[in-house]
């Protein structure tokens, strides 16, 4: 079966057709930019063009960098316009989509989801935790296999920052970091967050995840054990779209 995943990120709004068998892309990604400011109508017309792309006609599994409540309310947006809150998301894109039966929900839970089925933590039924490292941090919880959504700690306090003013690959961009000062970062992030979950295996995921050869080996002293997420930069796409064929 195929359905329709779109992630929108602080960069891109991309998207593609999901086989839902492989857990992969059916056709190559569209991404168009995403726009700035990034109100919600703007957004909605970016994913409008994305699915329109495709000339797609059924569900759509859409990702939205914030927490996202009943499949639909925006509750916060750290990286993109403030306008979102409270928009019931799920009407405004449906709508915007002439009225294709849309999901949405958080990006990292998105990424995790799709993770613990085709990825990373497949088969993995201890206290899991995926990581994702771009604009902001994202985080996805899972126990015995089911997501606790919306968890959010990326803005956790670390050295009396918002963690992923301090952690994120944004923050090592903007401030010229070198993969080891990062890496330190990261793991002082990630200490703290394995002291309050106790995980046993951490997931990072995010564009970074690509490079993860660069910093995971410079990460020590986390007794979970630390693996790059295997999706890369689809695991949103993927996750989206399984969530929409859940809602049917
Ligand atoms: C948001 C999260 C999101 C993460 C990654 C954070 O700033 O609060 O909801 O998952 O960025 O986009």
């Amino acid at each position: 079966m195929h359905i329709f995943g779109v992630d929108i990120g602080g960069s891109g709004i991309k998207g593609a057709p999901v086989d839902l068998d492989r857990g992969d892309l059916a056709e190559e990604r569209f991404k168009v930019l995403t726009p700035h400011p990034s109100t919600p109508d703007s957004v909605a017309d970016g994913v409008r063009e994305v699915v329109a792309h495709f000339g797609w006609t059924g569900p759509v599994g859409i990702t939205f960098p914030g927490v996202v409540t009943g499949g639909s309310t925006i509750r916060t947006a750290a990286n993109v316009d403030k306008r979102w809150i409270d928009v019931d998301a799920r009407a405004l894109l449906s709508d915007r989509l002439g009225g294709l039966p849309v999901t949405v929900l958080n990006d990292a839970d998105a990424a995790g989801v799709a993770e613990m089925t085709f990825g990373a933590g497949r088969d993995r039924r201890g206290t899991v935790i995926l990581l994702t490292f771009g604009t902001g941090i994202g985080s996805a919880v899972f126990t015995a296999g089911e997501l606790v959504p919306n968890s959010e700690l990326g803005h956790l306090e670390l050295n009396g920052h918002d963690a992923e003013k301090h952690a994120s690959t944004k923050a090592k961009d903007d401030h010229d970091l070198s993969w080891e000062h990062w890496a330190h970062r990261v793991q002082k992030y990630l200490a703290h967050v394995e002291m309050l979950f106790s995980p046993d295996l951490f997931i990072i995921g995010g564009g970074v995840s690509r490079k993860s050869h660069k910093f995971l080996p410079l990460i020590e002293g986390i007794k979970a054990e630390i693996v790059p997420a295997e999706l890369q930069n689809n695991a949103g796409i993927v996750g989206a779209a399984m969530r929409a064929a859940q809602q049917g």
